[in-house]
């Protein structure tokens, strides 16, 4: 969701002005979403490397998504979306952990729409974290060295058992991956656009969708290989 920063200093506003604008959109691509029974949506709302941003950023960055969740979690909840963060939580104070578990304990059962917010998430952070987790494993004696496949790492890392994310949509016209889900896009398609974050909407949403619509996903295969599968 980048874009924000400059979303403000266009209109000659503060940062925090075109954070709070990006609230908007959250909230409208969630939305859309549900409606297109998209049924994973994961938001980076906060990178490992945003902690080095202004003090001043990052506070007002954390409470507005304190302030999101304590306004939008019923709302979500009744539209039956399951919510759930990934990321490094020991960083994140204790008033807003305390939030985000009563978030996901409260919306558990929820059956639609699964929301996945980054919050302090690094996708290096994330296979460094699983690495350590199978090799305490290992350690253990709970699994043997040789049982370690892909899947088996996979399901360690922070999404688990959730599917690879078929669509990546980046805003803001940076064309990066900026360390997101780097195990989990392998084979993601990828959408980048010039438009900010705030601005993006219904709209930029169906184009983005239809673009995904449009691609030829080979998995290493040939086009003819997956022409002859649908006959
Ligand atoms: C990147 O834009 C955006 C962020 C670091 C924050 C994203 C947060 C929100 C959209 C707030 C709402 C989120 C939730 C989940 C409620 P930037 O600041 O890097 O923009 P710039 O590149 O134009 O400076």
């Amino acid at each position: 969701m980048d874009g924000n920063g400059r979303w403000a200093r266009k209109r000659s506003l503060p940062r925090h002005a075109g954070h709070r604008a990006g609230v908007k959109s959250v909230r409208e691509i969630v939305e859309n979403s549900a409606r297109h029974g998209v049924q994973y949506l994961t938001l980076f709302a906060f990178s490992s490397e945003n902690w080095q941003r202004p003090e001043e950023e990052v506070g007002m960055l954390m409470s507005l998504f304190l302030e999101a969740l304590r306004r939008e979690v019923k709302e979500l909840h009744k539209n039956n979306v399951r919510l759930r963060f990934i990321g490094e939580r020991d960083r994140l104070d204790s008033k807003l952990n305390e939030k985000i578990s009563d978030a996901e304990a409260v919306t558990a059962e929820n059956t639609g729409l699964r929301l996945q917010v980054a919050v302090a998430y690094g996708g290096r952070w994330d296979i460094v974290e699983a690495a350590r987790n199978v090799a305490g494993k290992v350690a253990s004696g709970a699994i043997d060295a040789d049982a370690i496949d892909e899947a088996a790492f996979a399901a360690e890392l922070q999404l688990g058992s959730a599917p690879d994310p078929d669509l990546l949509i980046r805003t803001g016209g940076e064309q990066r991956i900026s360390n997101f889900l780097l195990w989990n896009l392998a084979y993601a398609e990828l959408w980048f656009t010039d438009v900010l974050w705030p601005d993006f909407g219904h709209a930029e949403f169906e184009a983005a969708l239809a673009y995904y619509s449009r691609r030829q996903r080979r998995y290493g295969h040939t086009g003819e290989q997956l022409e002859a599968v649908k006959c």
